[in-house]
């Protein structure tokens, strides 16, 4: 079978290559502390089991829904937000339920990219975020984050040529893998910036509440309350599903 040229640059997956050294490891007979991967070694707190168990036996969520979730859902998360970052967002028009934000990040520059044009990445990166542009058929320009720059890009660094090329800037934190939390200055600066070059401001923000005492993470939407041009993934209230705010996608389509 013959695939697509876009899935070329998709061959290499760091996960699967970690987890194939795991296993090659352990065949080995040698004794494996696992650090490869991000997942709660915690149970799920038993209010969440009874919650999904009793929807599990009602029949009335066995249909199907339609793209947005159930209202309940979706006031739930709008009120969690307001609640959190004191900013009101829209349950039914700012507010979409997702399988994952690594699904909303892989799907998000099929709506946003055309073939060729740049999206702005960091690097490192979730390799979500690139994957999504090589389906969308898109171009990558990779920003350094270095610790001497606090693992924030230099926005001034990227050359021209690119920029007016580019529509979309993809930025995280508290960062994966470097831990490093961006100020609400950098939010401010990098919303002024996609301001200025027409880019769509995306912020995947898995560990909002993964800080330690008083340094909360800020959201990007507190640098951009007016939702000019960014779009933020969120985990909810629940650990099953996640968000995404996508006011800039419906401006951007109305524009
Ligand atoms: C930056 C980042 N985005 C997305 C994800 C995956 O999110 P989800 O489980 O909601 O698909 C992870 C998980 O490690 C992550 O670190």
């Amino acid at each position: 079978m013959q695939f697509a040229k876009r899935l070329e640059p998709l061959q290499a997956n760091v996960f699967a290559d970690m987890d194939r050294a795991k296993a090659r490891a352990k065949a080995a007979g040698q004794d494996v502390i696992d650090l490869s991967l991000g997942s709660s070694d915690l149970p799920a707190s038993e209010s969440v089991l009874e919650a999904i168990a009793t929807s599990l036996r009602d029949p009335d969520t066995h249909g199907y829904l339609l793209f947005h979730g159930t209202q309940a859902f979706r006031q739930a998360a709008a009120q969690w937000y307001t609640q959190k970052f004191g900013i009101a967002v829209d349950p039914e028009t700012e507010v979409l339920p997702l399988i994952g934000s690594q699904e909303g990040t892989a799907h998000l520059p099929l709506a946003i990219l055309n073939p060729g044009d740049f999206a702005l990445l960091q690097d490192p990166g979730y390799p979500s975020h690139a994957g999504g542009v090589y389906l969308a058929s898109g171009q990558i320009y990779t920003m350094p984050l270095l610790a001497e720059n606090g693992f924030l890009p230099i926005l001034e660094d990227i050359p021209e040529p690119v920029l007016s090329q580019s529509r979309m800037m993809v930025l995280s934190y508290p960062h994966n893998p470097t831990t490093a939390i961006a100020p609400l200055s950098f939010f401010q600066k990098a919303v002024a910036f996609c301001q200025q070059h027409n880019l769509v401001l995306v912020h995947d923000f898995p560990y909002v509440d993964l800080y330690f005492n008083g340094s909360a993470p800020p959201s990007v939407l507190q640098a951009d309350p007016n939702k000019t041009c960014s779009i933020e993934f969120l985990p909810c209230p629940s650990p099953i599903t996640w968000v995404v705010f996508e006011w800039a996608m419906r401006s951007a389509m109305r524009n």
